[in-house]
């Protein structure tokens, strides 16, 4: 079974109480019960984490390229500015393993500061705007892709 690191990175541990008319009613752990539910539909091993710590998240980055596992990334603040983090994920996709990078929000309809990320550039595709859906999306984005799912058709 392909083996998927879902990696959330500053604030998103308080999901539910912060700004909910944005990132919605959802807390983190019903993040992870979805996701994990999702991915066993999906034939795959999903691992669901979050850190508030830049060198952590960097950590699991270098963890999914040592171990070979895909990644789904919600990069939270880190999305606008860390180049440390893009660094990181882009060794995961010149590795050769896919790295989808979500946003439960729509960072491009929201402030200026948002509409740019340095990640993007790196990631195999990007899903943004849906909540927690967009976990659901990025999933079966790479499920379908594994599944030799040709590009564009996922
Ligand atoms: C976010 C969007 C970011 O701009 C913000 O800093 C977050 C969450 C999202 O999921 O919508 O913390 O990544």
């Amino acid at each position: 079974m392909e083996r998927v690191l879902v990696l959330n990175g500053p604030n998103l541990g308080r999901l539910g109480v912060r700004e909910p008319e944005i990132y919605g009613a959802a807390t983190l752990e019903d993040l992870r019960s979805a996701t994990t539910g999702w991915g066993a539909e999906l034939s795959l091993d999903v691992d669901v984490r979050q850190t508030d710590d830049e060198a952590e998240l960097l950590s699991w980055l270098h963890e999914a390229v040592d171990t070979r596992a895909h990644v789904v990334l919600n990069p939270a603040a880190f999305t606008h500015y860390s180049y440390a983090v893009r660094d990181a994920a882009a060794q995961v996709t010149t590795a050769g393993l896919l790295l989808v990078e979500v946003h439960l929000s729509n960072p491009a309809a929201r402030e200026a500061f948002r509409s740019h990320s340095v990640v993007g550039a790196v990631a195999t595709g990007t899903v943004a705007g849906f909540g927690v859906d967009s976990y659901r999306l990025a999933l079966q984005a790479l499920a379908a892709r594994l599944g030799g799912g040709a590009p564009g058709a996922a």
